[in-house]
């Protein structure tokens, strides 16, 4: 009786000690892994990883890239509303592709960075009514990246400091004109105001034809290509002038534009007609022109990407005025002014004839 008794009562204590034991721990567990949790929970909260919204914008803008791409081939007849008049009181077409691009652009965006600022050319869109082709939905796993973006070192950013503009169709015009190679997907990372990475994509071009910069990290290698590929540059005269200026310009106002350059410049300059924004800095970077003058309004989803590009490559964009570009915030008008002046050298040969003349 006795000995059962007590065999009993250490048993108890042995259980009793256990779960003592066993309840320590799983606290000790259970306070870490809270503990651990709401620090990764706060910290997707404060801080955005520059190197992945890099990489889901360049995913972004193929993606708007083929619904694009898909309405061109799939669509008969571009359903085109008029939006408005620009300044220069040409129509500016607004298509399905316009919208379809936006909302696979915007949507994929917002869902990934829920805590970002997102301006988009296309904002009111309900998105819900904009059904994505199936053929985006399935390319959407299979997008193909050219550049290796997990190699580069990451940087975090508070998102209250991060603006993204997309534009989901640049040279709408054009593309209702078959006018394709103009045509651009953009996407446009500012951080407190300033443009600072940009991806440019051209969706009727080859697969290689996505054009990023994100600066003091890398581009893509494309664009390196691109860099390399200028060699021989005899366009300096002795005064640190340029020899041959070949401006490109919109084609909207390429009129107007030829007067005021032939009466800044004078009559050596070539003025080549272009359409996009995107298109156009592009140019700029390739050398094929040496500076996109653009004398009017212009939307900040334009220029952003281009802006933020030319200057990684070591280029400049201002104003006309010379303004320099620091207003690109979620809170600032969506529209600059006073034009825009993009070269990869003698910003400042330019911006004085322009300044004096223009
Ligand atoms: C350009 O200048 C010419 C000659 O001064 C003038 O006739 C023409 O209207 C101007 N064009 C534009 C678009 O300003
Ligand atoms: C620049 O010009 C060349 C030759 O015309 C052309 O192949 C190229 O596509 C142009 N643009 C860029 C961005 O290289
Ligand atoms: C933004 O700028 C445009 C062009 O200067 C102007 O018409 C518009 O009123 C401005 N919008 C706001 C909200 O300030």
């Amino acid at each position: 009786m006795t000995i059962k008794i007590g065999s009993s009562v250490r048993i108890h204590r042995y259980a009793i000690g256990i779960s003592i034991i066993l309840f320590i721990l799983f606290y000790i567990y259970a306070i870490r892994e809270v503990s651990y949790l709401s620090s990764r929970f706060n910290n997707k909260q404060k801080f955005v990883s520059l190197r992945s919204l890099l990489k889901s914008s360049i995913k972004a803008s193929k993606l708007g890239g083929i619904e694009i791409a898909d309405v061109h081939n799939n669509y008969k007849n571009i359903n085109i509303e008029i939006k408005g008049k620009t300044k220069e009181g040409i129509d500016d077409p607004v298509t399905i592709a316009d919208y379809k691009s936006h909302c696979a652009m915007y949507n994929y965006l917002q869902t990934m960075f829920p805590t970002i600022n997102i301006i988009s050319e296309e904002s009111k869109k309900n998105c819900d009514d904009v059904l994505s082709s199936s053929d985006a939905i399935i390319a959407e796993e299979t997008i193909v990246f050219d550049d290796d973006v997990d190699g580069y070192y990451d940087t975090s950013i508070d998102p209250d400091d991060i603006t993204v503009w997309i534009d989901p169709l640049d040279a709408t015009k054009e593309f209702t004109e078959n006018l394709l190679n103009y045509v651009t997907t953009m996407v446009c990372i500012a951080i407190k105001g300033v443009p600072i990475i940009g991806i440019i994509h051209k969706p009727f071009g080859t697969s290689d034809d996505t054009y990023w910069a994100w600066p003091e990290h890398g581009y893509s290698k494309n664009l390196a290509a691109i860099k390399n590929s200028i060699v021989n540059d005899d366009n300096d005269d002795d005064d640190g002038g340029v020899v041959k200026p070949i401006l490109i310009v919109s084609r909207s106002h390429a009129g107007e534009i030829n007067n005021i350059s032939k009466n800044a410049i004078g009559d050596n300059v070539k003025i080549i007609s272009a359409a996009g924004a995107g298109y156009k800095a592009l140019e700029v970077i390739s050398g094929n022109a040496t500076a996109y003058v653009h004398n009017t309004l212009i939307k900040k989803w334009d220029i952003c990407a281009g802006a933020a590009i030319i200057t990684a490559m070591g280029g400049s964009v201002t104003s006309l005025t010379g303004q320099p570009l620091d207003n690109f915030g979620a809170k600032d008008n969506v529209s600059l002014d006073d034009g825009i002046l993009a070269t990869m050298k003698h910003h400042n040969w330019y911006l004085d004839k322009f300044v004096k003349k223009y």
